[in-house]
């Protein structure tokens, strides 16, 4: 059974990124699941992608491959190219892990993705997409706000000055993002509150893995309590050494609408096979959700791997549960059935051998850790 990995390669792509590290830490979860699945009986080939399509297509036509994992999350420094990459896996006829390209479009484009949540009744905050600074002349929101660019994700763009309390330092923080990411702003209304994460796995059933929190230690006192750029990715930085995820605990009942709203506001983008919501609380104990990710971060010290440990499923287990996850969805992909009309609906002779053959290798008992399942 042959797993291609593929990732974007793109941290150098641009001479100021100011994305850098989020886009190299990719390569560095490339690493650690090709060595999880390797030890679990895989054979996994990885894949660099870099800016032309034709570091996808070429060699993914040229070899065999029964599953991509894909973890591309920009293409050529641009996150707006992650979402092409489902889309021509999709016309190779490759079944592929995670979201496809229509989830993971919404999911960069917020303000997309927040009306599709106001429309099911998902609460998230009341926000307005702001395209030139004259806008803001008839922006009717209330202060305190936030300003993020609308199509990016891992907190690029997001810094204490990105939360306004005042006219000027809005129109400072939108005037940064229209001219420093070329796209819109997102303004919205700012949440304080606990910052808490749901990690999802699986399709039918769909499980919430342990809830995880941030704790925003004394190096906020005075601050906006926000996971900005360096408290995420500047791992030296007093923000994030002191914004350590924790597991969270809450009343069963805040607990139960947590996962509940979670759960909406993943189905409604039409994510799946795994991701994360991210909500604040509010005190008066409303979940709003702020941020879908169906591509999230698989390092294993990032949350979603963190809340599978806490669930029993550690970082061996979890990759051999993400293969699975997806196996079963693509079990039934249009690519693998019969192309002649009114046969019933089956997986492809190739694909039914295949998980006939993960059978065999589970029988024989080469993936340790599967027991966490
Ligand atoms: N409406 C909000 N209220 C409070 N904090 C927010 C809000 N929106 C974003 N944040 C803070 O900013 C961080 C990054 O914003 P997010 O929407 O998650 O962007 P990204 O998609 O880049 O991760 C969040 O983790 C959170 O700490
Ligand atoms: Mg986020």
């Amino acid at each position: 059974m042959h797993i291609t990995l593929l990732h974007n390669a793109d941290a150098d792509a641009l001479e100021e990124d100011p994305g850098r590290e989020a886009r190299a830490d990719v390569e560095r979860v490339a690493a650690e699941l090709t060595r999880a699945l390797g030890k679990g009986g895989y054979e996994v080939s990885v894949l660099a992608v870099g800016p032309s399509p034709a570091d996808i297509v070429a060699p993914l036509s040229a070899r065999t491959t029964d599953l991509v994992l894909n973890l591309c999350e920009s293409i050529g420094g641009d996150a707006r190219g992650e979402m092409a990459v489902p889309a021509l896996l999709d016309l190779l006829g490759l079944p592929y892990s995670g979201s496809g390209a229509l989830a993971l479009g919404l999911a960069l484009h917020k303000d997309k993705a927040k009306e599709l949540l106001v429309a099911r009744s998902v609460l998230t905050p009341p926000f307005r997409v702001i395209e030139r600074l004259a806008r803001l002349e008839d922006l009717d929101l209330p202060f305190p706000l936030i300003v993020k660019p609308s199509r990016e994700d891992a907190s690029v763009g997001v810094d204490f000055d990105s939360v306004v309390e005042d006219e000027r330092s809005l129109k400072d923080a939108v005037r940064r993002v229209l001219r420093t990411f070329k796209q819109p702003a997102l303004v919205e209304r700012f949440i304080p509150g606990r910052e808490v994460y749901v990690s999802l796995l699986g399709n039918s059933p769909r499980t919430a893995l342990p809830l995880s929190e941030i704790r925003f230690g004394q190096t906020f006192a005075g601050r906006p309590h926000i996971v900005s750029y360096r408290a995420k990715w500047e791992t030296s930085s007093p923000e994030c050494i002191d914004s350590p995820s924790v597991p969270c605990t809450l009343p069963r009942e805040l607990e139960g609408r947590v996962v509940e709203t979670a759960l909406a506001a993943f189905e409604a983008l039409g994510c799946r096979d795994y991701g994360r919501v991210d909500l604040r609380l509010s005190e008066d104990g409303q979940p709003w959700v702020i941020d879908i990710n169906p591509n999230c971060d698989l390092h294993p010290q990032a949350g979603f791997a963190r809340s599978a440990a806490a669930a029993g499923l550690e970082y061996s287990a979890l990759a051999l549960r993400l293969v699975d996850v997806a196996l079963e969805r693509t079990h039934g992909h249009p690519s693998r059935r019969p192309r002649r009309q009114g046969r019933p609906r089956e997986a492809a002779r190739s694909h039914r051998e295949l998980l006939t053959r993960r059978g065999a290798l589970r029988a024989r008992g080469h993936r340790p850790g599967v027991a966490a399942e």
